[in-house]
């Protein structure tokens, strides 16, 4: 039975966890999305649920001239639910339609949910694979699956589902998240994966039509893979290879992996005869609170990107009592610089902010909470610090030049977030004594990046001012701040 509690003259229905939207449910997810926009936390510029929670990017693509966003979403609750895949399409990444539910998990070999994946165009369709969730009370059992969208937009599942099914030898039942990519004229599938002794792999398969798929082995990684690995992602950069994986269980370190769950790239080359990733350079991708499951594509004319979770892991957050939780990071342009992989925000967005204005000031006030805030910091005290907010409402960006340190410290904000896993987040610098910051503000999305995404910190911070913000350097600050102009979404 459905339990209703009431609040704010809207009646929340309660759900089962593995419950499929169906017909019934319409005109409650329309009401449901009336009552979200009152939410005073959204962004301008930053996609995000418009009912219910909202996890990994999913089947990111550049097809028939626009960009397919796809995205894990339980539309009845803002928490981990049942997982269907939402849509939204765009052909600037500025201006978006909301396509709502892509794949609703109504099959008896996904009772569990449909779970990321990437896709794959071939012959005028992109192909959605994504893991066909399936739990028994024995455990898991892993099946991959694909649907077929067609130009005009249409999905179709496969009628050859599940098209991996099951586990090969030595592997546990926890096996997602399927990553497809053409290489020498053979498809490839990248799946995560947790083995029999609770170690995280990247498991390999091959397939010449998309449908059948053969196993292929382990690809060997040198890294810790943590007990779990999930959403594998491989794309070309300026020639190399890059592979970026997500890993559970990672132990802290002072200045990596501070979060529940991490993301971290690898820079060299993917050996696919003999299974083994040559590293170059290898580090955590973002440094934030709120970052991971990303998924790198392909965008407009080939350009390599990426798109990220704007969460992570299990959090309460302030607008669970608005019926929405998280979002998606922007969409970023990858580059290498001297091996390090760099993610910055994509050209189309950045032009947005516009009108920019020039400021040589200890401290400015914002017109609004979305903007683009750009300047340098150089060493001339051992430890500076900016504050965003209001009075004693506000987060900082610090830089310890001594320690090669740089943070984000959350402990002034009046509403505190999901503080039980820490107040800060650290990361080692780049050796510099000079940084060019860019910081962008979309209410409650915040992303920080350091000499053009070098190092970068996602997170949210909820402040009680959401108008405009005081910044305040401590220091006659050169730089520029633009605003958001578009009407997105
Ligand atoms: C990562 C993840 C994936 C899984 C999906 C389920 O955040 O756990 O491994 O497919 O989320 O929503």
């Amino acid at each position: 039975m459905n339990k209703i509690i009431y609040k704010n003259k809207m009646e929340f229905q309660k759900f089962e966890t593995y419950t499929y939207v169906e017909d019934k449910h319409v005109s409650y997810l329309k009401q449901l999305e009336d009552f979200v926009q009152k939410s005073s936390f959204l962004p301008h510029y930053h996609l995000y649920p418009k009912t219910g929670l909202m996890n990994d990017p999913n089947g990111l693509a550049y097809f028939n001239k626009q960009y397919q966003f796809f995205y894990q979403w339980f539309p009845l609750e803002p928490h981990h639910g049942m997982k269907h895949w939402g849509h939204y399409k765009s052909s600037d990444l500025v201006h978006w339609e909301d396509k709502k539910i892509a794949l609703i998990p109504d099959e008896e070999y996904e009772k569990n949910g449909c779970y990321s994946g990437n896709s794959i165009e071939k012959d005028g369709l992109l192909y959605l694979f994504y893991t066909a969730n399936y739990k028994t009370p024995q455990g898991k059992i892993p099946k991959q699956a694909v649907a077929i969208m067609d130009k005009v937009g249409v999905i179709q599942k496969s009628k050859k589902n599940p098209i991996i099914d099951g586990a090969p030898e030595g592997m546990s039942g926890e096996i997602r998240d399927p990553f497809v990519f053409k290489r020498d004229g053979s498809y490839y599938m990248l799946l995560g994966a947790k083995d029999e002794h609770e170690v995280g792999q990247l498991l390999l398969y091959t397939s010449q039509d998309l449908i059948d798929w053969v196993y292929q082995g382990i690809i060997s990684l040198p890294i810790d893979k943590g007990y779990m690995l999930e959403c594998p992602s491989l794309i070309q950069v300026e020639g190399k290879d890059v592979l970026i994986v997500s890993v559970m269980g990672l132990e802290k370190e002072e200045t990596r992996y501070q979060n529940q769950f991490s993301t971290i790239y690898l820079v060299g080359k993917l050996d696919i005869s003999n299974k083994v990733f040559y590293e170059e350079y290898s580090d955590e991708v973002d440094s934030g609170f709120d970052f991971y499951a990303s998924q790198a594509f392909y965008g407009k004319n080939n350009v390599p990107m990426m798109v990220a979770w704007f969460g992570c892991g299990q959090q309460e957050l302030p607008s669970d009592k608005d019926m929405w939780k998280h979002g998606l990071t922007m969409p970023y342009e990858l580059k290498l610089k001297q091996n390090r992989l760099t993610h910055f925000v994509a050209s189309e967005l950045l032009e947005q902010f516009k009108k920019k204005q020039s400021f040589h000031n200890e401290k400015i006030t914002t017109k609004s909470n979305t903007y683009h805030l750009s300047f340098e910091v150089c060493n001339h005290k051992d430890e500076m610090s900016i504050k965003f907010g209001y009075l004693k409402d506000y987060w900082e960006l610090k830089f310890d030049f001594n320690r090669d340190h740089i943070s984000v410290d959350r402990s002034n904000l009046d509403i505190p977030v999901d503080v039980q896993n820490g107040k800060i987040r650290k990361t080692k610098g780049l050796n510099k004594n000079r940084y060019q910051v860019d910081v962008f503000v979309d209410n409650s999305f915040v992303e920080i990046f350091i000499n053009e995404g070098e190092k970068s910190f996602a997170f949210r911070a909820f402040n009680m001012t959401t108008q405009h913000h005081d910044v305040i350097f401590g220091w006659e600050a050169i730089g520029e701040i633009a605003y958001y102009q578009a009407v997105g979404f």
